[in-house]
């Protein structure tokens, strides 16, 4: 690989940099549509299973509004990129970051056969998207991760999974204009953005 190539095999997770430690420090999450699919408000801020953690960036914006977040990840190069940046953001100067890492546990194992056993409040589903036509507009770190899980195949049976465990509510973000999953109920409700919606499940 040439030093101008990007490394796509490689996952990093760094919660002080980039374009997630911009939205934190902007107060991005308070107010957003994942807050507010998710049910957070002034005073209030449910314990969340984030069943698809992944690089943990919608964990840690949720953990950042003062959820308690447990995220759960199957695949272990990811599971190790997460520890190893939860482990570091927990010692970080910046203390609004040690913060929200400190309310983020990660749990190693399929969130399919896991959830059950959680009797989990909330829980947010974030899958792999279908591919977009246009790879080369999808940004290095999802390249990076889709070449390290792939295509989450098993979408319906973790949504399944997820609606018969939660007591108050599922939140599934998916992209706005792509149709559900075959055999995904319709959703109670949901919040839209341009290019990704959160279909909120309310049980
Ligand atoms: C699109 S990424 C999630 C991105 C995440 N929301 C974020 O903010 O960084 C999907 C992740 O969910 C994980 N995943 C998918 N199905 C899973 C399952 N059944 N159990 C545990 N992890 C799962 C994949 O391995 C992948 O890392």
């Amino acid at each position: 690989m040439s030093a101008s190539e990007p490394d796509v095999l490689g996952v990093r997770v760094d919660f002080s940099a980039g374009a997630i430690a911009a939205r934190l420090r902007r107060g991005e999450g308070r107010g957003g549509a994942l807050a507010r699919a998710v049910g957070v408000k002034p005073g209030r801020a449910p314990a969340v299973v984030d069943a698809t953690a992944g690089l943990g960036r919608d964990a840690l914006l949720l953990a950042s509004l003062g959820c308690e977040v447990t995220l759960i990840e199957r695949v272990g190069v990811v599971q190790a990129a997460l520890a190893a940046a939860i482990c570091e953001a927990r010692a970080a100067a910046d203390a609004m970051l040690a913060e929200a890492a400190a309310r983020m546990r990660l749990v190693r194992g399929d969130a399919i056969d896991l959830l059950a056993g959680m009797a989990p409040h909330t829980v947010l589903l974030d899958p792999m998207h279908p591919e977009r036509g246009n790879s080369a507009l999808v940004k290095l770190p999802m390249r990076q991760l889709r070449a390290a899980v792939g295509d989450d195949e098993d979408k319906a049976a973790l949504i399944a999974a997820a609606l018969a465990a939660a007591s108050h509510r599922v939140v599934l973000k998916w992209p706005a204009k792509v149709p559900l999953p075959r055999g995904v109920p319709v959703p109670g409700y949901s919040i839209g953005g341009r290019t990704t919606r959160f279909d909120v499940f309310v049980r």
